[in-house]
């Protein structure tokens, strides 16, 4: 089967190279291009294509791949908020996904995020580097005592909610579907309202839906600890951006991590650093000393991305044979 991978890196496409040896029977073609309306029609032959997590799949680009002969996306992440489910099924588009690669890429950067915020290494690193050995403004906090909320504990909040127990802080955490081993570990779950006003740190770990977008809002923010820190690793528009530099300008927000960003895909897995920056909610938050964002790279490991190409074209194989392969549902 002819699999075309769009938005493929450099890296992408040496991870599925090796893992494409077990797979003889996928004929293996590469696009850094991110996949559009305006070039589906590349795709025109291949039975198979392989996207990522900002390519759009909604019903005009899944129209002209079903026009031109594809039968399967692969998806080569988790989240498929991304996706016209609705459309798809009535193309009659399997859609399959990666549900988990590494749990611990995503939960050790939301920590590095953290750690990094919390102790200004950010600042500190630009300062020694210009012969400035002085402390003012650097000061931290003990992550040990302190109320850590956790919001979504499934396969990278569960990772997540334990590390920071290993710091000393005391999780709290809020899911409609509670995880038996985090409750066994004393993390008491509560409802949203109550996890913001006791946290001094929220780190977001729940999928995009309809019911989340934009769970952080201004009213959510108000409920926060005043000077609390928030991080993002989950999907950029599970926070409103523009209350999010709202609550940052009047102190209400102390520190924020951000791995994901509302309008990142136009921006993201790109360098863009020879051209202005035309996003100005974005360029006003990266004016914030106590702000880091990084351009979702929270999944960005060795073994997330082998992990990736090896369930990826698994996942298009079991398919060919009409087995188990992780499709998503509409
Ligand atoms: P998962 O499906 O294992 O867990 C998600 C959890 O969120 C579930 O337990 C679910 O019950 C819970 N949830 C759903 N709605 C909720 C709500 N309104 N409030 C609180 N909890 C809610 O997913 P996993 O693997 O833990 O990933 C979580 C998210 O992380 C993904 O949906 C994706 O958006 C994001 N992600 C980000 C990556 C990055 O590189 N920054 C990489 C991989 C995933």
């Amino acid at each position: 089967m002819k699999v075309l991978l769009f938005s493929c890196q450099p890296y992408d496409r040496a991870s599925f190279v090796q893992a494409g040896t077990a797979f003889p029977a996928l004929e293996l073609h590469f696009s850094q291009a991110p996949l559009t309306a305006s070039n589906a029609a590349l795709a025109k032959g291949f039975a198979a294509i392989c996207t990522f997590v900002n390519d759009p799949l909604d019903a005009a680009t899944l129209q002209i791949l079903h026009a031109g002969g594809t039968q399967v996306i692969a998806l080569r992440c988790a989240g498929f908020n991304q996706v016209d489910l609705q459309a798809a099924q009535a193309l009659g588009i399997s859609i399959v996904r990666v549900p988990a690669y590494s749990p611990y890429a995503v939960a050790e950067h939301a920590v590095g995020l953290i750690l990094a915020l919390n102790r200004r290494l950010h600042r500190a690193f630009n300062r020694t580097r210009e012969g400035d050995f002085s402390l003012h403004g650097l000061l931290g906090f003990d992550l040990h005592g302190k109320t850590c909320g956790v919001i979504g504990t499934g396969a990278i909040g569960l990772v997540f909610a334990r590390i920071m127990q290993g710091f000393g802080c005391h999780v709290v955490a809020c899911d409609p579907a509670p995880s038996a081993e985090l409750q066994a570990l004393n993390v008491s779950y509560t409802p949203l309202p109550e996890l913001l006003a006791c946290s001094d740190i929220v780190s977001l770990h729940c999928p995009l839906t309809e019911d989340t977008h934009h769970l952080i809002n201004p009213t959510r923010l108000a409920l926060m600890k005043p000077g609390a820190m928030l991080i993002n690793t989950g999907r950029g528009a599970l926070v409103d951006t523009q209350a999010l530099i709202a609550a940052l300008k009047c102190g209400q927000l102390g520190h924020v991590g951000l791995d994901v960003y509302e309008e990142e895909a136009s921006l993201f897995f790109a360098d863009h650093s020879d051209l202005p920056l035309q996003d100005d909610v974005l360029a006003r938050l990266l004016t914030f000393p106590n702000v880091i964002i990084t351009a979702h790279q929270a999944f960005f490991t060795q073994e997330a991305i082998s992990a990736i190409a090896d369930t990826t074209l698994n996942n298009l194989h079991d398919w060919q044979q009409g087995l188990p392969c992780n499709q998503v549902q509409g």
